[in-house]
């Protein structure tokens, strides 16, 4: 294998496309980030990293909150669509016909379209340059319970979740392995 050197960049991929409510003042809206993750498992951390630009910006500063709404392929033109055009100019969630389910622990709506909806109150706001990255608690986690079997066990492989890769967009959906499997005795 021959690897070609580039500049530095934001290349990691494949990340999640995730759509993100908010909401303040009576305002929400739905902006698209793809740079976000897990931070910490105990406390349950994330983040998500906004420019101070976008209109989401201000809402999720001043009340502290949003939810991340996992991606699949049932939703990704909604989720361009939302990564695009700005909450301070149209109604996004009337634009994509998408649907506000409320929350349990935080203001701002989810998304019922998507599967797996995460809710989230900031913790601390980190400038980094482009970017402000607000470091959230994981407050709730909701799972569509069409993907949970009947012994409680999630199914993410039947989501169809969607994911972002320099400018494009990928649908997942293949299992090729499981946590520790590379190491698992075989059974006789
Ligand atoms: C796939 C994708 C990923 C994006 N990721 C980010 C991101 O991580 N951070 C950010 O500030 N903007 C990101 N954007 C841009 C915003 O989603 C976009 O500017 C949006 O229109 C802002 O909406 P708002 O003005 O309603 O807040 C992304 C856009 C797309 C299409």
């Amino acid at each position: 294998m021959s690897k070609v050197t580039w500049k530095p960049g934001t290349l990691m991929a494949p990340v999640p496309p995730a759509l993100i409510s908010c909401a303040h003042n009576g305002k929400d809206n739905l902006i698209t980030i793809a740079w976000t993750g897990i931070l910490n498992s105990e406390p349950a951390k994330t983040y998500i990293s906004v420019r101070k630009e976008r209109f989401s910006y201000n809402l999720i500063k001043e009340s502290g909150e949003f939810v991340i709404n996992m991606p699949t392929s049932h939703i990704i033109r909604s989720v361009d669509f939302c990564g695009v055009r700005s909450g301070k100019d149209l109604d996004k969630f009337e634009a994509c016909r998408l649907t506000r389910e409320k929350a349990s622990k935080v203001s701002c709506p989810m998304v019922a379209e998507s599967p797996v909806s995460i809710e989230c109150k900031v913790t601390e706001v980190v400038p980094l340059g482009t970017h402000d990255m607000f470091i959230a608690d994981i407050v709730a986690v909701h799972i569509d319970e069409q993907y949970i079997d009947e012994k409680g066990k999630f199914h993410p492989e039947k989501c169809s979740f969607a994911a972002y890769a320099h400018g494009q967009y990928f649908a997942l959906g293949k299992k090729i392995g499981s946590f520790g499997y590379s190491v698992k005795k075989k059974k006789k």
